[in-house]
């Protein structure tokens, strides 16, 4: 991770609660700063920094952070505000087992900047998405979703924080559906089982009686 780690400590403090039945063995950022570190530091969970550019390939900086992730012995590699693509050496030793939380609804907006690029596509409804990392950007099987309308007068810092929330909501949640054993990649779908019944809600913006 490398943002301010919020994302993170909604994934400690549901450990610590009891929700989700696993723990945190290892925080790593690429960034010495993160805030994120002391979270994992206040919480008494080994931090690492491991500096991208110490390293002289992308695989080989990849292949350092597994070396931590395998002494630690971590099942799930969560990737909570980590801006880096990870490679296949990556992906191959943690196959499935590595998931991330995007601040827009995949598969629109891939990649960086997602919350300005939604305003500036004029949607309106924006969201976040946790999915399974595979070789490409942002584009696995996706686990769960948040929806968030778009309000005329956003700005990227408006949009950010409203869909940061529901972050902290669905995170935690595929987190715990994982740890439990209910996550079945069926091709580019995620199956929960046993399953469950979605309420038949439709969100319309603006709305119908504008
Ligand atoms: C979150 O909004 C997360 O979705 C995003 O970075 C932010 C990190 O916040 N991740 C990406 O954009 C990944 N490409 P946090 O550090 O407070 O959890």
């Amino acid at each position: 991770m490398s943002g301010s780690g919020s994302n993170l400590q909604s994934i400690i403090d549901n450990t610590n609660s009891g929700y989700i039945d696993a723990g945190v063995a290892v925080v790593i950022s690429n960034v010495a700063d993160a805030y994120g570190l002391e979270r994992a530091r206040l919480h008494d969970i080994p931090a690492k920094v491991v500096d991208f550019l110490s390293f002289p390939t992308r695989e080989d900086y990849d292949s350092h952070i597994v070396g931590i992730l395998n002494s630690h012995e971590v099942d799930l590699v969560i990737l909570a505000g980590y801006m880096k693509v990870v490679t296949k050496v990556f992906i191959d030793a943690f196959r499935n087992r590595i998931i991330n939380i995007h601040p827009a609804l995949l598969p629109s907006f891939p990649g960086l900047h997602v919350q300005q690029k939604a305003i500036d596509n004029g949607a309106k409804f924006s969201g976040c998405t946790v999915h399974f990392v595979d070789e490409g950007v942002d584009t696995g099987p996706i686990i769960a979703q948040a929806v968030v309308p778009v309000l005329d007068d956003d700005t990227h810092d408006t949009l950010a924080a409203r869909i940061l929330i529901q972050e902290h909501k669905i995170f935690p949640m595929a987190v715990r559906l994982y740890a439990q054993g209910r996550l079945k990649i069926q091709g580019r779908r995620v199956v929960i089982t046993p399953p469950v019944s979605v309420a038949d809600e439709v969100l319309i913006n603006p709305p119908l009686n504008t």
